[in-house]
């Protein structure tokens, strides 16, 4: 048993067609626990500057485009193993290869328009939660 923390995103292709309920709902149906969330509109420097590991690839730019177009709304999820488990709810990066049930199967329009983030490493998570959240916004028991 590890408790682990991730960061997910609702990406604005999802707050778009309001899915931010039916998103959370997956979350919670899969075990994990929304210990911290918020509404933002990214600008495209702070787009930028969160997805750098991507910078050198050639989705960079209209991914970067892409999170800037409508508010997105930034988690931080807590449970036994969260960053796989998480990474099971969202389902494959392209929509197309997705298992049916999960987040992105159910929802994401293209591998661009995927509706979900979600960190890929327990020291990723750490990082991307601290670009969103101070300590005192992440809830405790
Ligand atoms: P995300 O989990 O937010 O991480 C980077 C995003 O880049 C990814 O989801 C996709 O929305 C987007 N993307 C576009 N093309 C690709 C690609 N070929 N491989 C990985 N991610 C891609």
């Amino acid at each position: 048993m590890s408790i682990q923390r991730t960061l997910s995103i609702i990406k604005p292709d999802a707050t778009r067609r309001s899915l931010v309920g039916k998103i959370n709902a997956k979350i919670e149906d899969a075990g994990l626990v929304i210990i911290a969330q918020k509404m933002l509109r990214l600008t495209k420097e702070q787009a930028k500057a969160f997805y750098k590991i991507h910078e050198e690839r050639s989705f960079y730019e209209d991914l970067c485009s892409n999170m800037v177009k409508g508010p997105i709304v930034v988690q931080v999820l807590e449970g036994d193993n969260a960053v796989k488990v998480y990474r099971d709810t969202m389902g494959a990066t392209n929509p197309a290869n997705a298992e049916p049930g999960t987040i992105r199967h159910e929802f994401g329009e293209s591998i661009d328009l995927n509706s979900v983030h979600g960190s890929d490493a327990p020291e990723t998570a750490a990082q991307e939660i601290a670009f969103f959240f101070s300590q005192i916004e992440i809830c405790r028991e």
